[in-house]
């Protein structure tokens, strides 16, 4: 039977206070750090598919070229299973995969997960109009959450994706705890296909993270926004200024936001206020670069071996399939 259906996995008060802790921490410590996560509200996301667009911003047409061409084949290969996508957002890429999958026999079932209820509604009902023969059950939170909720769910064979190289936006722990996650809830013979940027010129990373339609600039500096919205803050965006430099030795882009001028900031939610000085920096978001030899050997001490990868004719994104 097709249904479409949403289940929030957020927004209790115990949620929102434990998020609030992360703000907490970030803000007092030196240097200053905020949590990725808050730069996706609704805006933030759709700042976000606006990057996606953007000349400068290579990643996600080059992965969209690699799975137009492999999509097919990765059907093949895992033949007919449930497909779980982390990190939904419009789910523009996966349509490739929809497709792929709607040419092999006894495909049912696709579950997008996004945090970001606006967004996840929006493309799960034009996925529907598209795909009326889908089953496709939309899951609003956190990858922590759905992850620990898909455990429980019986299914025959399932691949969960992660595209768009979302996992470089983690820390190296949270990095090792994902992957450990991700291998736990797979049974043995299931599927993760995981997108990755890779590691290139530090002349082309930072182009695509400081574009000049400052795209990327509204999308950081939105985050305090979201945060003046979310625990009534009173964050002044013109105060400070968007920044992403490459960090060579740690093969990451680090997103910052910088302080023009000195001043106090108040979030009420949360009990606290915070100076912030001239020339200081808040750190808002890591974006790692990978090698792809090094990667699969990380992969491989989760117990998750490496089937097929695919690359653009640059070597600048990889796609890689794995089996549990
Ligand atoms: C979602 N994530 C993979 C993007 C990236 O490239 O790290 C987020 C982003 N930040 C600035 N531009 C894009």
């Amino acid at each position: 039977m097709v249904k479409t259906s949403f289940k929030f996995l957020t927004e209790d008060n115990q949620a929102v206070k434990r998020e609030g802790a992360d703000v907490i921490q970030g803000l007092t410590q030196t240097p200053k750090t905020l949590p990725p996560k808050y730069l996706y509200d609704d805006r933030g996301s759709e700042l976000f598919e606006e990057i996606c667009e953007l000349p400068e911003y290579y990643p996600t047409r080059t992965e969209a070229s690699i799975l137009r061409q492999c999509a097919d084949e990765i059907a093949e290969i895992t033949g007919s299973c449930e497909l779980v996508e982390l990190g939904s957002g419009s789910s523009t890429k996966t349509r490739f995969l929809l497709d792929a999958y709607q040419r092999i026999p006894g495909f049912c079932k696709y579950v997008p997960i996004d945090v970001s209820g606006g967004i996840l509604k929006s493309s799960v009902l034009q996925l529907q109009h598209e795909y009326p023969n889908l089953s496709i059950e939309g899951l609003i939170g956190t990858y922590e959450q759905a992850l620990a909720k898909l455990e429980s769910i019986t299914v025959p064979s399932r691949m969960i994706f992660f595209l768009g190289s979302s996992i470089g936006n983690f820390t190296p722990t949270d990095y090792n705890r994902f992957l450990t996650q991700i291998s736990q809830t797979l049974r043995s013979g299931d599927y993760f296909l995981l997108g990755v940027d890779l590691q290139k010129p530090k002349a082309i990373l930072e182009a695509a993270y400081n574009d000049k339609q400052e795209v990327t600039a509204a999308f950081n500096l939105n985050m305090l926004s979201h945060l003046n919205w979310r625990f009534r803050a009173n964050f002044d965006t013109s105060l400070f200024r968007h920044e992403a430099i490459y960090n060579q030795a740690d093969a990451q882009i680090e997103m910052y936001l910088h302080c023009l001028k000195s001043h106090w900031v108040s979030l009420e939610i949360l009990d606290l206020n915070v100076f912030f000085e001239v020339g200081e920096s808040i750190l808002t978001e890591i974006s790692r670069k990978f090698d792809l030899a090094v990667l699969e050997k990380q992969l491989e001490f989760q117990s998750l071996k490496t089937l097929k990868v695919w690359t653009d004719q640059n070597q600048w994104f990889g796609l890689i399939l794995c089996q549990a």
